[in-house]
C-alpha cells in the first residue's frame, strides 16, 4: 500500500551511555515495535571533539561541558530511524527532556522508564527534519544522507 500524503521522513536517534548496558536491547525493540524501520546504525565512542560538534548548538549553555563529558563516557548506540513523521514520532517516544517531568506526564516514554535524571536521559532525538538530515550527514557522511528510501523505507544504496 502506498501512502503518498505521509513519505517517510528520516531522525537521528542515540541511545546514550548510561541505558547501553542495561536497556539497549529493551530500546531497540521498542523501537522496531513502534513501527520505525532502523536504516542506519553504529555503535561507537564519541571522541570530545565529535560530542562537541555533534551538540555545537548548545555550546553556550551552562551544561554544555558535562553533556559533552557523559556522551563520551562510554559507547553509544546511533540510529537513522525511518517511518512516517519520524521526527515527531520519535521525539514523542522519547518524552520530555527531564526524566522527572517525563515520569510525570508521559510515564510510558523511554525517558520517563529509563533516564534517571536531567543530564543521564537515557536517549537523544532530532529536533527537526532539518537537523536530523544535519546530524546523519555528520555521523554517517554521504552513505548516510545519500541513501534513496524505497517505499519499504529501507535504504537503498
Ligand atoms: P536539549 O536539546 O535542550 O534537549 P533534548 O535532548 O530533549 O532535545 O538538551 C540536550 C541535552 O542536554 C539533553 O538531552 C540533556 C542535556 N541537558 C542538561 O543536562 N541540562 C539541562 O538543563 C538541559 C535543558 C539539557
Amino acid at each position: 500500500e502506498i501512502n503518498f500524503f505521509f513519505p517517510k521522513q528520516r531522525t537521528l536517534a542515540v541511545i546514550k551511555p548510561d541505558t547501553m548496558e542495561e536497556h539497549r536491547e529493551n530500546i531497540l525493540e521498542e523501537i522496531r515495535g513502534g513501527g520505525f524501520s532502523v536504516t542506519q546504525l553504529k555503535e561507537t565512542v564519541l571522541s570530545r571533539q565529535m560530542a562537541e560538534e555533534f551538540y555545537k548548538e548548545l555550546r553556550e549553555k551552562p551544561f554544555f561541558s558535562q553533556l559533552v563529558e557523559f556522551m563520551c563516557r562510554g559507547p553509544c548506540t546511533i540510529l537513522v530511524l525511518t517511518k512516517e513523521n519520524a521526527v515527531e514520532e520519535w521525539r514523542s517516544m522519547m518524552g520530555p527532556t527531564d526524566p522527572n517531568h517525563a515520569k510525570a506526564t508521559s510515564p510510558s516514554s523511554l525517558r520517563a522508564r529509563f533516564g534517571s535524571d536531567i543530564l543521564h536521559n537515557a536517549v537523544h532525538g532530532a529536533s527537526s527534519e532539518q537537523q536530523a538530515d544535519e546530524k546523519i550527514h555528520f555521523i554517517f557522511g554521504d552513505i548516510g544522507s545519500d541513501a534513496k528510501l524505497t517505499s519499504d523505507g529501507e535504504t537503498d544504496r
